[in-house]
């Protein structure tokens, strides 16, 4: 393996049990690999696959097929908490729906992430607010979920993704739920503090402009990687 692949699938193969009794492949021996600080798209229709397999390559289903390593570590055959245990300092996420706990303001749900990874101290709630200042939520910092705009919420769960300097974040369709303009300032925002602070992107979306925007574009088609 490449020294600076930080996450990789190898073969990875996923089946479901059909609500009607048979079964239904939706990985097909997928190879996949993201190096230290490099962006990635995933593009691919509805149904290919792709949030199977940020699911899978992020520990949270387990593969059928094939094996799934974070940096030199096979992580697919850990148990589950062990595989927690590593994600937490390893892996930020961020989801269409944002997924903020809503009796928490931003603030909270921003340090949240950090009493997780069990970082939690002064240092963590400085980084929270400076965060939240570099995301423009300055002065939204005691405001909940309620009582936040879609793009501010994103704004926060980009904040929260962040605040364990995570090696790589995984994004499913993360500005699908924004009108158009808060889209592009949202991307643009999360994009630029990727870059700038090194940390490695995978980004399923179906907009080709943010799939452009990335170092590497990859497309799912019926559960298997078409095009790198
Ligand atoms: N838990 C499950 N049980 C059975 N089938 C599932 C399950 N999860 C997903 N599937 C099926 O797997 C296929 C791929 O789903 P997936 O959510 O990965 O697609 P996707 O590429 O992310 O699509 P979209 O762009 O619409 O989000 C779909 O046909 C879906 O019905
Ligand atoms: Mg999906």
């Amino acid at each position: 393996m490449n020294s600076g692949t930080i996450l990789r699938a190898t073969g990875v193969g996923k089946k479901f049990a059909s609500p009607d009794g048979g079964e239904i492949e939706v990985l097909k021996g997928v190879d996949l690999s993201v190096s230290q600080g490099e962006s990635v798209s995933l593009r691919g229709e509805s149904g290919a696959g792709k949030t199977t397999l940020l699911n899978v390559v992020a520990g949270l289903e387990s593969p059928s097929a094939g094996s799934v390593f974070w940096g030199d570590k096979r992580i697919d055959n850990l148990s589950n908490s062990k595989q927690a245990r590593l994600r937490s300092g390893f892996m930020g996420f961020v989801f269409q729906n944002y997924c903020l706990v809503p009796e928490l303001d931003a603030f909270e749900n921003v340090c949240l992430a950090a009493r997780i990874a069990g970082k939690f101290n002064v240092a963590a709630r400085e980084r929270a607010h400076e965060l939240l200042g570099s995301v423009g939520l300055k002065n939204r910092e005691r405001h909940l979920p309620s009582q936040m705009s879609g793009g501010e919420r994103q704004r926060v769960a980009i904040a929260r993704a962040i605040i364990n300097s995570p090696q790589i974040i995984l994004a499913d369709e993360p500005t699908g739920n924004l009108d158009e303009t808060t889209a592009n300032e949202v991307m643009d925002m999360f994009l630029n503090l990727c870059s700038a602070r090194k940390t490695a992107l995978l980004l399923i979306t179906h907009n080709p402009d943010f799939a452009n925007r990335t170092a590497r574009r990859v497309k799912m088609e019926r559960g298997k990687i078409t095009e790198i």
